[in-house]
């Protein structure tokens, strides 16, 4: 009996540190993996299998140095080390900032083990950022949607009157006044109805996110200038995504405009196309996302407007209506998924996350 207990509490203990978010790595004392939980695997992009008996350096490449010093000292001094905001370059080359705890374990009086948990830093400060995001979206989509409402009501009540008046009136060079009326109350309500985004019921279809990404390509190739380019670094394993495939042209060309409006005549347009693991949007982990890049060369959203870029009627161009973000945006959120700004290394990045799995984990 006793021993049942202990079996299942060892058990538990094996599924508590699979099932971590974080990084959980053990190495013996000559600094040889003994362990490596799921989310180590993931973060450093290895196998338990392939590295299972291999030394620290070979498994944790940091940008500067290695970890062994640091895992020395906790092992001689006996004593814990946390070193904060460390870059490591994992499997897909790629950096990634931890902050990495170092615990010695001991047998009897002397450590004899090394325990290292990694805490991915990017991700949180992600987290948190897209949380607020979303909270942001929804409030401003509930305002802009009362208000939109509001003024589109009377808008019709406006244009039907102006039209009775215009059947009335025997003078026609009054009539002119009355098509204002008209015009401009079309005008309104065609902005509202942008504003409200597409009303139609969306018809989705598991369709192929690249036959999509061609589609606006295209369409925007076509409207530039000869001195820009689209380049595509398409990963062509991606899955089917389960979505409006109109929809999702559209919110794709409101962002691929836009990066061609910023590079103006002479410049660079990059559409890019990955797969994300355990992805984190507002508080769903995904287990699969589908991430899709544009990025160009231009100078980046204005300082001091970055913040509002998603909201509605925020544009930096004097002719802009500043809808087009808001609109995508509020497309892929219908499928779970989130649009994000980024600067990274002088270019431009929108990058659109669509979760390819609707069973969440
Ligand atoms: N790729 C980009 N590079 C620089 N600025 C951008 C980019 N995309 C969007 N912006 C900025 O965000 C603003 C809002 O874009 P959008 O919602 O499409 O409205 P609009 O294009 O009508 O201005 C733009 O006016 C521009 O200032
Ligand atoms: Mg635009």
């Amino acid at each position: 009996m006793e021993r049942m207990v202990e079996m299942s509490s060892t058990l538990q203990q094996q599924r508590i540190l699979e099932n971590l978010s974080d990084a959980v790595l053990c190495f013996d004392k000559s600094k040889v993996l003994s362990y490596i939980n799921p989310a180590g695997e993931i973060l450093l992009g290895v196998s338990s299998r392939q590295v299972q008996g291999q030394s620290v350096d070979k498994i944790i490449h940091c940008v500067k140095g290695t970890l062994i010093k640091e895992i020395e000292r906790a092992l001689e001094s006996g004593v814990s080390l946390v070193e904060r905001n460390l870059e490591l370059v994992s499997a897909g080359e790629q950096c990634v900032t931890v902050d990495c705890s170092i615990t010695p374990i001991y047998e009897g009086n002397r450590p004899n083990a090394i325990l290292l948990e990694l805490q991915h830093v990017d991700r949180h400060l992600q987290i948190s950022r897209e949380s607020q995001l979303i909270q942001q979206q929804t409030a401003s989509k509930v305002l802009m949607k009362g208000l939109a409402h509001e003024i589109k009501n009377p808008l019709g009540g406006l244009r039907g009157a102006a039209q009775l008046l215009e059947q009335e009136l025997e003078d026609d060079a009054l009539k002119e006044y009355t098509q204002i009326i008209i015009e401009e109350a079309d005008r309104l309500k065609n902005l509202m109805d942008r504003m409200l985004g597409p009303n139609a019921l969306p018809k989705n279809k598991q369709l192929n996110i690249h036959g999509v990404l061609e589609r606006v390509r295209l369409v925007v190739q076509a409207e530039l200038p000869a001195g820009v380019q689209i380049l595509r670094d398409y990963d062509p394993s991606i899955p089917d995504v389960y979505a409006d495939k109109d929809q999702l042209i559209q919110a794709f060309l409101n962002i691929a405009r836009n990066a061609a409006q910023a590079v103006g005549e002479q410049g660079e347009i990059k559409i890019r196309t990955r797969i994300g693991r355990k992805i984190t949007i507002g508080s769903r982990q995904n287990r699969l996302v589908a991430k899709i890049d544009i990025i160009d060369n231009g100078p980046g959203v204005s300082e001091g407007m970055q913040e509002q870029v998603f909201y509605p009627m925020v544009t930096g161009r004097a002719e802009g209506t500043g809808l087009g973000l808001s609109i995508s945006q509020s497309i892929i959120n219908r499928y779970d998924g989130l649009i994000e700004y980024t600067r990274e290394g002088g270019v431009t990045l929108f990058s659109v996350y669509l979760p390819l799995e609707t069973g969440h984990e």
